[in-house]
């Protein structure tokens, strides 16, 4: 149906990128293009689905709610469905977290931990603490505070006047060590720099805010676990809230159900979103001890967090979200997870020995491979190239710049992923 209003497609240039494709409906791994092709979701629709697309069970809990209670207002209401999603969500995150603030997606999860994490130390009478720190390469999201938080890129570079000045510290990507060491023998000796601005300016910091274990859209940079657990020891040390942005990373995306269970890591604030209602619905979600919430109770109306959408709990979302979630307590998700993760680690390996393939790296259901090419970096020419490969042998990957990835829905076959990334090995051999 032609219009006279056209769709504006995100991170699409009208005048450089293929028009999008029309998908008429999908099913566990596949998207049923209008033009009859059967496409690999190898992403996860940019790493929200779990279940598989069109998932029965989610579809059904979704009718049902709709017809019960589609959404109320969350001020000064609730509701059976956000109440369930509260009790499901409780049975999995670390028993520290004990409050949840809902919002849209994984970049208003992020606002509401850092405006939290301000207002906290408002509350508390040391408003000098308003300082943000965050890693090289991370990735937050797009809107003004998320992107304030993420590292300089293309996606950034319009908006530096609208970015707030963060702290930028050392991530560790082995790869491109920031400090010139081999991991054999490091001690992870890049959360130095963490270390010396907190002892200088933690009186003026309020928080540290990082993607644990893996970077997602900053290059699928894999941490090791000591990184992720000296940031902790750090902020603790230094009194700096800890906010893990679990957007990317959570349910089960790192092989557990979060990346800081991985780490035995417990973080002051959680940020997640994407696969908490499976892929179905847009939810956000930023978790917090008891003793964040409680500089929120006060007899001074003026230590409220006036923060809301209008979506905020939306019910037809928090039934998604339950579905999912009771999808993982009666399948044998975690038994998906390690199939893919073997998978990965085999069909990486071999990958290690072409020569046009610089570093691989895999944490759970993510693999990931970093080519060698003059033009390193998000805006790559090889970027185009190989996506448009991949699309004509029906397979859906987005490179970031150079780097390949795969972070398949757990429902993907054996036979499937394996297809994945025997395209992956011709691409490189057709085009490098
Ligand atoms: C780690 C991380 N945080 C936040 C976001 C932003 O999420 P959303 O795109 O839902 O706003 C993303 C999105 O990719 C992400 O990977």
């Amino acid at each position: 149906m032609k219009s006279s209003l056209q769709i504006w497609h995100p991170f699409t240039n009208g005048a450089l990128d293929p028009p999008p494709l029309l998908v008429r409906k999908a099913e566990g791994a596949f998207l049923h293009t209008a033009d009859g092709r059967k496409i690999i979701d190898a992403i996860s629709s940019w790493w929200v689905n779990l279940h598989g697309h069109a998932n029965p069970r989610i579809a059904a809990a979704i009718a049902a709610q709709a017809r019960k209670l589609e959404h109320v207002i969350l001020a000064g209401f609730s509701h059976e469905a956000a109440e369930e999603l509260a009790e499901r969500l409780s049975r999995w995150i670390p028993a520290e977290l004990r409050h949840l603030f809902f919002s849209d997606d994984g970049s208003t999860a992020v606002e509401v931990a850092l405006k939290l994490a301000v207002q906290y130390f408002q509350n508390l009478s040391r408003p000098q603490k308003t300082g943000i720190v965050a890693l090289a390469h991370g990735y937050h999201g797009d809107t003004a505070g998320a992107m304030s938080v993420s590292d300089e890129s293309p996606f950034t570079q319009p908006f530096r006047s609208m970015r707030y000045p963060v702290h930028r510290v050392h991530s560790a990507y082995c790869y491109r060590c920031p400090v010139g060491l081999k991991r054999e023998n490091c001690h992870i000796e890049c959360v130095q720099q963490l270390e010396k601005l907190l002892e200088e300016q933690s009186g003026q910091i309020a928080a540290v805010i990082g993607e644990p274990l893996l970077q997602g859209a900053g290059g699928m940079i894999v941490h090791p676990v000591e990184f992720l657990q000296k940031v902790r020891h750090l902020c603790t040390k230094y009194e700096v809230l800890f906010i893990a942005d679990e957007v990317l990373t959570g349910f089960g995306r790192t092989g557990k159900m979060f990346a800081c269970d991985l780490a035995n890591v417990v973080p002051d604030l959680m940020c997640v979103s994407k696969g908490i209602t499976g892929g179905f619905m847009t939810m956000g979600v930023t978790l917090c001890t008891d003793r964040v919430e409680e500089a929120f109770r006060s007899e001074n109306r003026l230590h409220t967090f006036y923060h809301g959408h209008s979506y905020t709990g939306n019910a037809l979302a928090c039934a998604a979200a339950n579905e999912n979630l009771r999808i993982f307590e009666d399948e044998p998700v975690f038994d998906r997870i390690s199939t893919i993760a073997r998978i990965h680690g085999e069909r990486l390996a071999h990958l290690r020995g072409m020569h046009q393939v610089g570093d691989v790296r895999q944490i759970g259901t993510m693999g990931a491979l970093e080519l060698v090419t003059e033009d390193a970096g998000y805006l790559s020419s090889l970027r185009p190239k190989l996506y448009g490969f991949f699309l004509e042998h029906e397979v859906l990957l987005r490179p970031l710049g150079n780097v390949v990835y795969v972070l398949p829905p757990y429902v993907i076959e054996p036979q499937q992923l394996h297809h994945v990334y025997d395209v992956i090995v011709e691409a490189i051999e057709t085009l490098m």
